[in-house]
């Protein structure tokens, strides 16, 4: 097979950053995809709909002319957030989904929620006026070792919150782990979660064996192989519960090649591309529409695209580096040569 004709994908989480970084990470969010889960950490995030709505019109005004791509935005949960604000958020017609950091988790999460508790109306209100939830699944407690965080989470609070909400639709995030597929396949309908290209792509050796690569750094942190073929297994089954989400998250080159740089891949030069490859070297090329472009608009009841897009098999290189936030930055696997091109 030397060319595959796909339902255009959307990417159900995605970071875009703000102001100057817009100018390239909406064209290249745009690139291939549909629609985009924009997560809302930004410096102050998006913690309501006045703000999603600035934050909307911002990423509009840097929409590439003639594209259909939509921005489906997300409200920042914190301590305080109030059960009339998701309310407001689910009115809106814009609002698809509130994030709940926990506090210091990773990138920009400080004013995360500290006690899931604290929550209790907010997520009632979620369960009743159908809000999704979407989980970055890790603890943060110090005497937890940064590669046990998410699977301790489940364990520590997501079986629980599972119990209490029934009916709340909840995404695990960017899951790492085999205790993360397990989870998500023994639950309901209203439990799914998304795939980053670099989780099925790599593992924590490809990080650390031979020397540090801060590119490949990224909050969940990479896990052990057996983790990866765990997801890779997850994602190519066609299984309706797991689905795109890119997590592309661009970091200046000198914010992370530095003493103590900062978690986030960029995959958006070739988003679709990365996963392509993933899929074919598993063999399961006939898998990617289902988990690219149709169960994640399932999950969250959305049509499908009305567009398709074609991938073509012909050998290309990635750049070393791409242009963003009056800098650069270095995207994933920079450099390497891909198999499978979108054809524009
Ligand atoms: C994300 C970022 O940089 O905003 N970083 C990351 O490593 N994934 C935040 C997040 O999704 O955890
Ligand atoms: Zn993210």
């Amino acid at each position: 097979m030397d060319q595959l004709s796909i339902i255009q994908p959307d990417d159900w989480h995605l970071h875009l950053r703000d102001d100057e970084a817009l100018k390239t990470t909406v064209p290249a969010a745009a690139r291939g995809f549909g629609r985009g889960i924009i997560m809302p950490n930004l410096t102050p995030p998006t913690t309501t709909v006045a703000r999603a709505a600035a934050y909307r019109e911002r990423i509009l005004a840097q929409r590439p002319k003639n594209s259909n791509w939509q921005p489906l935005m997300v409200l920042y949960l914190t301590d305080n957030t109030s059960p009339d604000e998701i309310r407001a958020a689910k009115e809106c017609g814009f609002i698809y989904g509130c994030k709940y950091y926990p506090a210091g988790a990773t990138t920009n999460s400080d004013s995360g929620v500290t006690d899931l508790n604290k929550l209790h109306e907010v997520l009632e209100t979620m369960q009743e006026v159908g809000m999704v939830l979407q989980l970055h699944g890790e603890v943060t407690s110090d005497d937890t070792d940064i590669f046990d965080r998410e699977a301790v989470f489940i364990e520590r609070h997501l079986r629980s919150l599972v119990q209490h909400y029934p009916r709340l639709n909840i995404i695990f995030e960017h899951i790492t782990t085999q205790q993360a597929v397990d989870f998500v396949l023994s639950g309901g309908d209203n439990i799914a979660a998304t795939i980053t290209p670099q989780h099925l792509l790599y593992n924590r050796n490809h990080m650390l064996v031979g020397g540090i690569r801060p590119h490949l750094f990224c909050l969940p942190i990479l896990k052990r192989d057996i983790h990866q073929q765990a997801l890779i297994a997850a994602a190519t089954s066609g299984n309706k519960k797991f689905f795109l989400g890119t997590d592309s998250a661009p970091h200046i080159q000198g914010r992370k090649e530095s003493a103590c740089g900062c978690a986030g891949c960029f995959s958006h030069h070739a988003a679709i591309e990365l996963y392509a490859e993933v899929f074919d070297q598993a063999g399961a090329l006939d898998k990617l529409e289902v988990f690219a472009s149709k169960n994640g608009p399932d999950f969250y009841s959305l049509p499908y695209s009305s567009h398709s897009i074609l991938l073509k098999r012909e050998p290309w290189q990635l750049p070393m580096a791409v242009a963003f936030d009056n800098s650069q930055l270095i995207p994933l696997a920079a450099g390497t040569t891909l198999n499978w091109k979108l054809s524009l």
